[in-house]
């Protein structure tokens, strides 16, 4: 006990504390290098989540065949998608069965079967008027519905002409059966 503090306690409880010179660089020194550590680290986190933070784009869609080549038996086109997700870009391939229908609308399907994901074979190859997936039988019609083992009709891509060319965007649920 030192000395202030016994005289504090012989003459009754002290009015004011005071601060020591030990405290007042304990808090000062402590409180700059909280500063210039979170100056420091919050860069960093903000790096680090910085793809969380970024807007989602909005699907984009591709080029993917001529609005004339496009007939009521469907084709087969492939193309590339560029995907950005957080830090990792890829370009997989894709592939679509495209074709026109009755009142001339296009549509386009996916051809990942709705069972297991194999992909589907060319429309009525195998079997007259179907798609059929040669891993377990599933059978689809030409607008994608699921006829026999696949719980699902195929997806479809969103479709949209432009000049003269048919685009493709995001797979969505099937909205033709
Ligand atoms: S994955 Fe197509 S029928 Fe099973």
């Amino acid at each position: 006990m030192d000395h202030n503090t016994q005289q504090e306690t012989a003459h009754g409880p002290a009015k004011r504390k005071e601060m020591s010179r030990r405290q007042f660089l304990s808090y000062t020194l402590g409180g700059a290098g909280a500063f210039m550590a979170g100056g420091a680290i919050l860069p960093m986190i903000r790096f680090a989540v910085d793809p969380i933070l970024v807007k989602k784009q909005k699907g984009s869609f591709v080029k993917a065949i001529e609005e004339s080549k496009v007939t009521n038996e469907p084709q087969q086109i492939d193309f590339t998608v560029h995907q950005v997700d957080g830090w990792y870009e890829s370009d997989p391939k894709m592939q679509a069965w495209i074709t026109k229908d009755a009142s001339g609308k296009i549509f386009a399907l996916s051809p990942i079967c709705k069972h297991l994901g194999c992909t589907i074979g060319k429309f009525g190859k195998e079997i007259p008027n179907v798609y059929l997936c040669p891993c377990h039988g599933a059978e689809y019609t030409i607008d994608g519905k699921n006829l026999k083992v696949a719980p699902k009709p195929l997806d479809q891509y969103q479709v949209k002409t432009d000049n003269g060319w048919v685009y493709l965007g995001p797979l969505e649920p099937n909205s033709r059966v």
